[in-house]
C-alpha cells in the first residue's frame, strides 16, 4: 500500500499579515507548506509555525528562482503583492510591476508544473466605488482615472482576475478568486485603518484626533480569525472559476469607528476631519450571500474584534 502523500501548498506572500495567518491553519490541520517571500512588508519571524514550514525569501518577479520552488506542490494561493495604501501613492511603478511580473510567473509555473490547484488574492478596491450597496460579486470593476497613481494597485488586481479566469478555463482544475474587504487583526503593522487608530489612541496628547474625509465614509471589517475560516470554506468547497467576497456587513462610519475605540480605551477625543486622499472611496459593504452559502458564519463582531487586540 502507498501512503497518501500530505497535500503540499505554496504561499507567495506567505509572510504577511493575511499569509501568516493562512499558514498557521494550514500547519495546523497537517498540510506542507512552502512560504515564497522577499519580506518587502512580511516577517518570518512573526510566523508561530516558522520552524514547520519551508521558507524560501525571493521577489515573485524573479522566475528562474520561482520556477525551483514548484516541484511537489499541488496547490499555489498567489498573496504578493505591494499592499499598503501609501506605496499606491508612492510606489505605483512598482505596485503594478510586482503585480503583472508575479502573475505571470505563477500562472506560467503552474502550467509548466502542472499544478491544477491556484488561489488568487482579488481585492475590494477593484469595486471602486461600487454602483450598488451591498456589493456583489457582479459588480461592475473600475478604474476611474489611470492618471492617479493610486489605480495602479486596483487594475493589477483587476488584470489578476482577467488573466486567471481566462487561464483558469482549460489549464486549471480549480483556480478561484477572492476579494477581501478590510481584514484585521493582531500583527498587521501599523499601516491598516483599525491598528493605525489603535497605535495613534496609545500616544495621544490632547483630545484631538485627526481623521482622514469627513467621518462619513463607511465600511465594513473582517476580524482574521473570520477571514481565514472563510478562506478554508472556500478551499475546501469553493468552485473553479468562481469568486468570492470574504468581508461582513457589520458597517461602520470612520467618525464611528474612532469613537467606539476611544469609548473601549476610555479616551476622550474631538475628531478633526482632513481632506480624503484623491481617489479614496466613499463607502464600500460587501454582500457576503455566495461565501455564506459555502457555510460561512463570522464570529467576531467588530468592537469584539478590537477588543481581542486589545487584549494581546
Ligand atoms: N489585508 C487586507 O485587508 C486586504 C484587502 C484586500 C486585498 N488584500 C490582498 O491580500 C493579499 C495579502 O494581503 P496582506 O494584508 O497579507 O498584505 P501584506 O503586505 O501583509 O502581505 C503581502 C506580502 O507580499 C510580499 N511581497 C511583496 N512584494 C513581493 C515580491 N516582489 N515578491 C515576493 N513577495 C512579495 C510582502 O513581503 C508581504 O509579505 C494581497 O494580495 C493583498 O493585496 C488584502
Amino acid at each position: 500500500m502507498f501512503k497518501k502523500k500530505t497535500k503540499s501548498y505554496l504561499i507567495t506572500g506567505g509572510t504577511g499579515f493575511i499569509g501568516r495567518n493562512i499558514t498557521e491553519s494550514l500547519i495546523r490541520q497537517g498540510f506542507r507548506v512552502t512560504i515564497f517571500d522577499n519580506n518587502f512588508r512580511g516577517s518570518i519571524k512573526k510566523l508561530r509555525s516558522k520552524k514547520k514550514i519551508n521558507f524560501i525569501k525571493g521577489d515573485v518577479r524573479n522566475r528562474k528562482k520561482f520556477f525551483k520552488c514548484l516541484n511537489n506542490i499541488d496547490a499555489v494561493i498567489h498573496l504578493a503583492y505591494v499592499n499598503g495604501t501609501k506605496y499606491f501613492y508612492s510606489k505605483p511603478n512598482l505596485v503594478l510591476d510586482v503585480a503583472v511580473k508575479g502573475l505571470l510567473n505563477v500562472l506560467d509555473g503552474c502550467v509548466k508544473y502542472k499544478i491544477k490547484e491556484l488561489y488568487l488574492a482579488s481585492s475590494s478596491e477593484v469595486y471602486q466605488t461600487p454602483l450598488k450597496i451591498p456589493t456583489t460579486e457582479n459588480e461592475m470593476l473600475k478604474v476611474p482615472d489611470v492618471y492617479n497613481p493610486r489605480y495602479s494597485y486596483g487594475v493589477g488586481k483587476i488584470l489578476t482576475e482577467v488573466m486567471g479566469i481566462n487561464l483558469g478555463r482549460k489549464l486549471f482544475k480549480k483556480l478561484i478568486i477572492f476579494r477581501p474587504h478590510n481584514v484585521y487583526g493582531l500583527n498587521m503593522g501599523t499601516e491598516h485603518v483599525i491598528p493605525e487608530f489603535l497605535a495613534r489612541f496609545k500616544n495621544l496628547k490632547g483630545k484631538k484626533f485627526k481623521i482622514q474625509g469627513t467621518g462619513n465614509e463607511i465600511r465594513s471589517f473582517i476580524f482574521i480569525d473570520d477571514f481565514v475560516k472563510a478562506f478554508e470554506l472556500i478551499i475546501k468547497k469553493g468552485k473553479h472559476l468562481n469568486i468570492y467576497n470574504i468581508g461582513t456587513t457589520e458597517k461602520i462610519t470612520m467618525k464611528k469607528l474612532a469613537l467606539t475605540i476611544s469609548k473601549i480605551l476610555n479616551k476622550k477625543i474631538i475628531l478633526k476631519k482632513s481632506p480624503l486622499k484623491k481617489g479614496g472611496t466613499t463607502i464600500r459593504v460587501p454582500d457576503i450571500k455566495k461565501i455564506k452559502k459555502l457555510g460561512f458564519k463570522p464570529r467576531y463582531s467588530l468592537k469584539a474584534g478590537i477588543r481581542k487586540i486589545l487584549e494581546n
